[in-house]
């Protein structure tokens, strides 16, 4: 890997770190070839229950490499390389957290929306610049802003182009926690192996119920939930023998 740095920090855990530091973080096709190879590693190691996402103290990341951007052709996110990786990580199963300090723009801000949890750092500041090179948020961006901050705070966003602070994004809902930026990574680390400790199979689940009331009418959600095979999992027997017997679960993913 060239473009991000992958490490096993914790039991359970796979840390994702973005790693072109010269531009900012900036998307640029490799890297997200790179991110979506460790996600598929991630998801066929069972060892690996969860995985956290961070940048450096500058950024997370600026967003699209706009270096990359091609004059007068296709726009970039259509890319076949660069669509296959973004659609990866929008489908990866097991849970996400984002540890984010300094920029998270465009397309680096549309990242921290396909993880599960944020956790920012107060000098994280969220946007959404593109309007300012004439373009728009490409990677669902516009769809997904909306649903996490509401329609005023989406525009504001989007037709101004400019960014918000850490206390707004938090206020806003971007981010589920705000933290001094030197605890940031430490705390999204904590955060997942809290997760790491449940059953891998619930906590995919729990995603994916979740996720659900973004995609499906409610009806269709409730309905689909009740089919959900759970219920019959040898970890959900376990966890509650577990519970009866005073003692902590062992979990299998079964
Ligand atoms: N793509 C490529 N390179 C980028 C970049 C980006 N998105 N953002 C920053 N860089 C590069 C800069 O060009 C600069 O490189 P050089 O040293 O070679 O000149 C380096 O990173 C450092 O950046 P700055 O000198 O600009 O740093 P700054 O602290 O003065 O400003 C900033 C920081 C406000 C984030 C500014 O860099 C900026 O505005 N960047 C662009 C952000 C942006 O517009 N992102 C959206 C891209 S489009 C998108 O993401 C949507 C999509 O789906 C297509």
């Amino acid at each position: 890997m060239q473009h991000i740095i992958v490490a096993k920090p914790r039991p359970g855990v796979m840390l994702i770190t973005l790693n072109r530091p010269k531009s900012l973080n900036a998307l640029s096709k490799d890297l997200l070839v790179e991110v979506a190879t460790a996600l598929r590693e991630a998801d066929a190691d069972d060892a690996i229950r969860v995985v956290v996402l961070t940048g450096n103290e500058k950024a997370f990341s600026a967003g699209a490499d706009i270096k990359e951007m091609p004059t007068g052709h296709m726009p970039m996110w259509a890319e076949k390389n660069r669509l296959t990786s973004w659609k990866t990580i929008e489908k990866f199963r097991k849970p996400m957290v984002a540890a984010v300090n300094g920029w998270a723009l465009g397309g680096g801000m549309e990242l921290t929306m396909l993880c599960d949890i944020v956790i920012a750092g107060d000098t994280a500041k969220f946007g959404a610049p593109e309007i300012k090179i004439a373009a728009f948020a490409g990677d669902g961006g516009t769809q997904r802003l909306p649903r996490v901050v509401g329609k005023a705070r989406a525009m504001l966003m989007g037709l101004t182009g400019d960014p918000i602070d850490a206390k707004t994004a938090g206020a806003w809902g971007l981010a589920a926690e705000i933290v001094p930026a030197a605890q940031t990574l430490e705390r999204a680390l904590t955060i997942a192996a809290r997760i790491a400790e449940h059953s891998p199979l619930t906590a995919q689940m729990v995603k994916a119920e979740t996720l659900m009331a973004f995609e499906k009418p409610l009806d269709e959600s409730l309905s689909l939930e009740r089919k959900l095979l759970l219920w019959q999992s040898e970890d959900h027997v376990e966890g509650i023998k577990a519970f009866v017997e005073k003692r902590k679960p062992k979990f299998t993913g079964r």
